[in-house]
């Protein structure tokens, strides 16, 4: 059976970017794949949580896996910092990582240029964590948005370069996954960009219908079109995007028509699209109030997690000692 790797970081509650670019392919592969899916709570570390907001973020993280159906008895879910294994590949694979391409990451740049003060070596290194997270269980596809492709060749590449030094054929290189053909990004509500914790242009599961009326209302849109069939600028497109994921396609159709002819409304097209995500996340939502609740069922989940993937990775890290040639 191919087995399935994937994580979320523990930054803040879930949004419709992460459902819809990473756990809708969760759910779908549990069914057939011998999955991992875990919280990359040593990943949030680059941003320094104050140790409370850790600790309610992992909890939070790991009730909206679950109330989305990320289901323990067919996946393995578990929290990163809870598989020791982790650092030691970590370090391994940090002495073939080399500083330039770790700078020319579009990722790394970008924090770079958003913080200058916290250019700190965890940030350099994420891809050889990332990549450490991936190929530990030997993973063959990776469910993850279109956002960490660049991640993804880096892990590809660290696979081959560690199986190339030692002259092995060790680890497999992993493929990213998604659901669509190609690789998904969910637009944020602000007309530019991918939904995202940090830009406030999110929608998160647990919003409430009326935050959620009240955020689609308000995103950005422009004067409305003037010739029939025009192209849709961004800010548009990105609403019809939406709508694509969480709406009925004749609801698509009725708008992509209206907006053909002309004719579009987009008060209208705010409402129906604020009331179809509502539809969409009002169960969810539930789930998770109930959910958070349940220490003890939470408890275990990340206990059973824990003992699964540490065998595993244990698995993996007593081969590679023998390779790389410590003693026994
Ligand atoms: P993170 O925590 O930023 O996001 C989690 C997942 O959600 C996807 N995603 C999106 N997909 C489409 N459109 C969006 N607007 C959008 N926003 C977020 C991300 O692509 C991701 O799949 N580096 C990873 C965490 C990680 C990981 C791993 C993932 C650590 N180790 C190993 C896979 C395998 C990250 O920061 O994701």
């Amino acid at each position: 059976m191919q087995t399935v790797v994937s994580g979320i970081r523990p930054t803040g509650n879930l949004h419709l970017g992460n459902y819809f670019g990473a756990i809708r392919s969760f759910l779908q592969m549990q069914e057939e794949y011998n999955c991992f899916f875990f919280i990359a709570d040593w990943h949030s570390l680059t941003t320094h949580p104050h140790p409370d907001n850790l600790r309610q973020n992992v909890k939070t993280i790991l009730s909206e896996y679950l109330a989305c159906g990320v289901d323990p008895e067919k996946s393995t879910i578990y929290v990163q910092s809870d598989i020791r294994q982790i650092p030691e590949l970590y370090l391994y694979l940090n002495m073939n990582a080399y500083i330039g391409e770790l700078e020319r990451v579009t990722s790394f740049k970008e924090k770079v240029r958003q913080n200058p003060n916290n250019v700190n070596a965890g940030l350099l290194t994420y891809p050889t964590l990332m990549a450490t997270d991936i190929i530990i269980h030997h993973a063959d596809k990776v469910p993850v948005g279109k956002d960490q492709e660049q991640n993804m060749e880096m892990a590809r590449l660290f696979a081959r370069r560690f199986n190339r030094i030692y002259g092995v054929e060790y680890f497999k290189e992993p493929a990213s996954f998604s659901m669509s053909d190609k690789a998904l990004k969910v637009p944020g509500l602000d007309g530019s960009g991918k939904m995202g914790k940090s830009t406030g242009n999110a929608i998160y599961l647990i919003d409430d219908e009326a935050t959620i009326r009240k955020k689609v209302m308000k995103a950005v849109t422009d004067s409305g079109p003037t010739r029939m069939n025009q192209e849709k600028p961004e800010v548009i497109q990105n609403l019809f995007t939406l709508m694509e994921i969480v709406s009925e396609p004749s609801t698509l159709e009725y708008f992509n028509e209206k907006w053909n002819t002309c004719e579009i409304r987009y008060g209208d097209m705010k409402k129906q699209l604020a009331a179809d995500i509502n539809a969409w996340c009002t169960p969810i939502r539930e789930r998770i109030l109930d959910i958070q609740n349940n220490e003890e069922y939470l408890k275990k989940v990340v206990r059973i997690g824990a003992e699964k993937a540490s065998a595993s990775a244990e698995r993996t890290l007593q081969d590679v000692r023998e390779i790389i040639g410590f003693h026994r």
